[in-house]
C-alpha cells in the first residue's frame, strides 16, 4: 500500500511544458507520487529535470504512448489515480513535413492512454470530492480553433476549425477525450493554451530560435512578412494554471488559457533584438541586421488570441508575470544556459538518459 495520497502519471514531463509542470507538482506536492512518462523524442530532455530527479516523490518512467502494450500493462501495475498528458508532436513546421508522427503520438497515443484508464478505473465509484477523483486532464492548444482575423477572441464556445496537421491532431485528440467522456463516463478536463514561452523551450521555436541564432550572429527567419500574431505566456503561469485547473476545475469542463498579450512576430523579434544588443553590449540596431524574411509557412494562422475570463472568473488564475519582464527573465536564462543549448544542438543530451538512469 502506497503511503502517497494520490498517483499521477504526468505524460511528456521531459519536454518543455512538462518538465515545468513535473518540477511544479513534485515540490508543491510531496504527498503526491508523480511519475513521469515520456519517450524522450528530439523534444525531450532529462536535463530539465536535474534539480528534482532525486526527491522521493518522482520517478521517470521510459516509454512511448503510442504502444498500447507498453501502456495497458503501466496502468495494470500501477495504480494511477490521474493523468496530465502532455506527450505531443508539438512543432507545426515538422507536422508539415511529417504528419504521420502527429496522428500516431497526438491521436493513437491519446486513445491509448484513454483506453488504459477506462479499464484501469471500471471498478472505481466516481469520487465526490476534487482532491480525490479519478482524472484524465489533456492539454490541448488554441491552435483547434483555427485562426481569427484583425478582431475577436477564441472561447470555449468557439467551434474547431484547425488548419496545420499538428492541430488537425491535437483537435482530434481533443474530440476523442470528450468522447470518452461522454461515451464511458470518463472524468475528464481539457485546457487550451495559447503560445508558451520561457525556459527548457527546444530552439526551433520562434523564441529560443531568435535568441540562439542571435547569439550566434545567425539569421533570424521570420515567415512571410513577420505579421502573424501570437498570445504569448510565460510557460511557469501555464504550469500555475494546469495546477488550479487539475485541482479546481469541474469533471468535464473546458478552459482556455492565455496571457492577453498579442504580439506581431516582427515586433516581438524586434523587442528581442533590442534585449539582446544590451545583454551583449552590442551597439543598438546590430541584432536586428540578422532578421531575414524568409518563405511563408504553409497554411500560416494569421492571429491567435485568448479570452482567458472563464479561467479567471471561476477559478481565481490570472498570469503573474507581464510579458517584458518574461522576455528578459527567458533571455538571461537561455544566455546563462549554453551548455544545454549545446548539448541539445550537438545531440549530447540524448546520452543523459544512459549515465542517469538507464542502470537504476
Ligand atoms: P515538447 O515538444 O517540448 O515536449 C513534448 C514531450 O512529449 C517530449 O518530452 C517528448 O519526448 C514527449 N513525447 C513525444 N512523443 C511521445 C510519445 N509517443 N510517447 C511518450 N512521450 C512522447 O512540447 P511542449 O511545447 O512542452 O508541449 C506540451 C503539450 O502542451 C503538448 O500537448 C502541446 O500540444 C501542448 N501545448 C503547447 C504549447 C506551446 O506553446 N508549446 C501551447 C499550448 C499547448
Ligand atoms: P512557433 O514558435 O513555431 O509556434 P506556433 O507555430 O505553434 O505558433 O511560431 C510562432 C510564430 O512565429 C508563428 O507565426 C510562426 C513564426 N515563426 C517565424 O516567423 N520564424 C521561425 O523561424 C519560426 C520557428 C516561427
Amino acid at each position: 500500500m502506497s503511503s502517497y495520497k494520490r498517483t499521477i502519471l504526468i505524460t511528456g514531463g521531459a519536454g518543455f511544458i512538462g518538465s515545468h509542470v513535473v518540477r511544479l507538482f513534485v515540490k508543491k506536492y510531496p504527498e503526491y507520487r508523480i511519475l513521469n512518462l515520456d519517450k524522450l523524442t528530439y523534444a525531450g530532455n532529462l536535463e530539465n529535470l536535474k534539480d528534482i530527479e532525486d526527491l522521493p516523490n518522482y520517478e521517470f518512467i521510459k516509454g512511448d504512448i503510442v504502444d498500447n502494450e507498453f501502456i495497458q500493462n503501466l496502468f495494470k501495475t500501477r495504480a494511477i489515480d490521474a493523468v496530465i498528458h502532455l506527450a505531443a508532436e508539438s512543432h507545426v513546421d515538422r507536422s508539415i513535413s511529417n504528419p504521420m508522427e502527429f496522428v500516431m503520438t497526438n491521436v493513437i497515443g491519446t486513445v491509448n492512454l484513454l483506453n488504459a484508464a477506462k479499464m484501469s478505473w471500471a471498478q472505481s465509484s466516481a469520487a465526490d470530492s476534487l482532491s480525490e477523483r479519478k482524472l484524465f486532464y489533456h492539454i490541448s492548444t488554441d491552435e483547434v480553433y483555427g485562426t481569427l482575423g484583425a478582431s475577436g477572441l477564441f472561447t470555449e464556445e468557439t467551434s474547431y476549425d484547425p488548419h496545420s496537421p499538428y492541430s488537425a491532431s491535437k483537435a482530434s485528440s481533443d474530440h476523442m477525450v470528450r468522447s470518452y467522456h461522454d461515451t464511458y463516463g470518463i472524468p475528464v478536463v481539457i485546457s487550451n493554451c495559447s503560445n508558451n514561452y520561457g525556459s527548457f523551450q527546444f530552439p526551433e521555436k520562434l523564441i529560443p530560435l531568435a535568441i540562439h541564432n542571435i547569439r550566434n550572429n545567425r539569421p533570424v527567419p521570420v515567415y512571410g512578412k513577420g505579421e502573424n500574431i501570437r498570445d504569448w505566456l510565460f510557460v511557469e503561469d501555464h504550469a500555475s494554471a494546469i495546477d488550479t485547473i487539475f485541482h479546481k476545475a469541474k469533471t468535464g469542463s473546458t478552459y482556455n488559457i492565455g496571457g492577453h498579450n498579442e504580439w506581431k512576430n516582427i515586433d516581438l523579434i524586434h523587442e528581442l533584438c533590442k534585449i539582446m544588443d544590451r545583454k551583449l553590449h552590442r551597439s543598438e540596431g546590430t541584432s536586428a541586421k540578422l532578421i531575414t524574411f524568409v518563405k511563408d509557412r504553409a497554411g500560416h494562422d494569421l492571429r491567435y488570441a485568448i479570452d482567458s475570463s472563464k479561467i479567471q472568473r471561476e477559478l481565481g488564475w490570472k498570469p503573474s508575470l507581464q510579458f517584458e519582464e518574461g522576455l528578459e527573465k527567458t533571455v538571461d536564462w537561455y544566455l546563462a544556459h549554453e551548455d544545454w543549448l549545446q548539448h541539445l544542438t550537438s545531440g549530447e543530451y540524448l546520452h543523459y538518459y544512459e549515465q542517469q538512469y538507464s542502470h537504476r
